[in-house]
């Protein structure tokens, strides 16, 4: 008990405010296991000054001459300041540390659709986040109810340091991704990134269940909640395992070769953004040899005037062969399969596109090697 109140004390000297400050270093004391994940998510990485990918395209943006870098909204939110105009881009804490920050997310009180990208509403109340409970849905707990902290130690009563509210239904269906994830056009009116995001009578699941699945260890260590979600949404360090359950494939032998299905369980279109590149490859081995099979390719390109072009200049779509939400894609090879044939399909993409890596001066081998999404091996008997 004398640890828990001198970490109160301790913690009672921060107070978050509508200015620049750093928030996460407040959270970390109670949630120390979320706090690592994100540490390693994208999220935490989203600023030119931890993102080389980020930086790579906004060095060539034409914005970055007129100093306005309006990456921020979605970028790095909690740089209040820059977000509201009142300072410029620079290497502040804000933009290595938490450019993206906890309460990025988890002030987030509604998402205002517009056409060329939605916009974050974030609550002005300063210490209330916004969360999800079976238990308390449609409820607020306030810390300052409790007149004592000894019943935190037995029973789930609320936070010490802020208020929960469970009443936000933009956290049960999972809206709150959108403000930043739905779309984008460009100064041209055009859409250069779309998740397509399709409703589904079947499926149950959401960006958060999927993205944020239930792993085990507590989310706060002032007791023990059993589980937590995961906050390591990634690319770069991704456990993409995690997510293959959701991407399905199966073999079907016809009589002239076979079809590799694939079949997507997102409600979103995969690999949308333009600089990913996601492949099927799959190989035969026979008598112990190799059968390597022709690559396909998933990607939208865009461009103007018929070539492709940076997407601040695209007006077209020239070719767009990416997975839809709940698609079931088909691709057809013509070698015939014989007995005993072992085929392996693996569905995975490259996080920048190797040639535009080029153009960008991108080398960072892993963001240019084929990343692994799921996989498959096929027996023919
Ligand atoms: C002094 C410890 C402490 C600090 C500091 C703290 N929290 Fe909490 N937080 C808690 C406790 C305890 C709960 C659990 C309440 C319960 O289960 O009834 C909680 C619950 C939450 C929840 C809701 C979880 C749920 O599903 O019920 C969120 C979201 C949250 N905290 C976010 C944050 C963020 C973001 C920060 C930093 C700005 C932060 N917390 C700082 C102790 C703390
Ligand atoms: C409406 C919100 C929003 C705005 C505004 C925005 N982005 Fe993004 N950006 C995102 C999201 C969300 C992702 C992750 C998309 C994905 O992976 O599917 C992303 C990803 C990227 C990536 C790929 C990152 C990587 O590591 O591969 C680049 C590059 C990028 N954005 C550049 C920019 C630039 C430059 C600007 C400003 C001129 C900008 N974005 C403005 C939301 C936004
Ligand atoms: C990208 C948005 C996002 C960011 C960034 C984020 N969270 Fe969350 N967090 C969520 C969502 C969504 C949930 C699930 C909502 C729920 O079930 O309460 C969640 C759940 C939680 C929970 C409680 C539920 C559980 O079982 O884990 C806590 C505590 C929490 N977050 C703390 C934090 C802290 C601390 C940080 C910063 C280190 C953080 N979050 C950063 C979106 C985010
Ligand atoms: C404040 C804006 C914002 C919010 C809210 C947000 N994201 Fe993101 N997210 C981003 C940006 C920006 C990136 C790309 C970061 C970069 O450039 O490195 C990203 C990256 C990601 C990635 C990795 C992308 C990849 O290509 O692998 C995933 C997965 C993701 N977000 C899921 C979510 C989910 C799920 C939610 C809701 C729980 C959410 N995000 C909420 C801005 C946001
Ligand atoms: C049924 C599970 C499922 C649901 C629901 C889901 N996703 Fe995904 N998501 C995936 C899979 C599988 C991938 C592909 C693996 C990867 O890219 O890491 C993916 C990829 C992504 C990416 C990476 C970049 C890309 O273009 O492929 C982002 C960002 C993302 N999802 C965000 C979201 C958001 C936001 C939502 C809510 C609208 C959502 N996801 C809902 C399974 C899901």
């Amino acid at each position: 008990m004398k640890k828990f109140m001198l970490l109160v004390l301790s913690i009672g000297a921060i107070t978050l405010s509508a200015s620049n400050k750093l928030e996460n270093a407040t959270c970390v004391k109670c949630h120390p296991k979320i706090f690592k994940e994100y540490e390693n998510s994208m999220h935490k990485n989203a600023s030119i000054y931890n993102d080389p990918v980020h930086k790579a395209i906004w060095d060539l943006h034409p914005a970055k001459k007129k100093g306005n870098y309006k990456c921020a909204k979605c970028h790095t939110p909690a740089d209040r300041d820059l977000v509201a105009g009142k300072t410029s881009l620079a290497k502040t804490d804000i933009q290595t540390k938490e450019p993206i920050s906890c309460l990025s997310c988890h002030q987030i009180e509604s998402i205002e659709k517009h056409k060329k990208a939605n916009k974050n509403i974030y609550t002005k109340k300063e210490k209330t986040f916004f969360a999800t409970s079976k238990e308390h849905k449609g409820t607020k707990l306030l810390y300052h109810d409790k007149s004592s902290f000894f019943g935190l130690f037995k029973t789930r009563v609320g936070s010490p340091y802020h208020d929960i509210d469970y009443s936000n239904e933009n956290f049960y269906d999972a809206k709150m991704c959108l403000g930043c994830h739905d779309h984008k056009q460009n100064g041209k009116e055009f859409m250069i990134c779309d998740m397509q995001i399709k409703k589904s009578d079947s499926s149950k699941e959401t960006c958060i269940t999927c993205h944020m699945p239930k792993e085990k260890g507590s989310f706060v260590n002032l007791h023990d909640s059993k589980t937590h979600r995961f906050h390591g949404a990634t690319a770069l360090v991704a456990r993409p395992n995690r997510l293959s359950k959701h991407l399905l494939l199966t073999l079907e032998k016809e009589s002239e070769g076979f079809t590799i299905m694939i079949e997507n369980k997102a409600n979103h279109t995969l690999a949308m953004q333009p600089l990913r590149l996601a492949k099927l490859k799959v190989t035969i081995s026979r008598d112990g040899k190799i059968i390597a099979q022709e690559e396909q390719s998933f990607q939208k390109v865009i461009g103007t005037n018929g070539k492709p072009s940076m997407p601040w200049l695209a007006t077209e779509v020239l070719s767009d062969k990416t997975i839809k939400a709940f698609e079931k894609r088909k691709v057809h090879f013509e070698t015939k399969l014989e007995k005993g044939d072992e085929i392996v399909a693996k569905f995975g993409y490259h996080i920048v596109n190797p040639k535009v890596a080029e153009k960008l001066g991108i080398s960072d081998k892993k963001l240019l090697e084929f990343t692994v999404l799921t996989k498959r091996r096929f027996m023919q008997k």
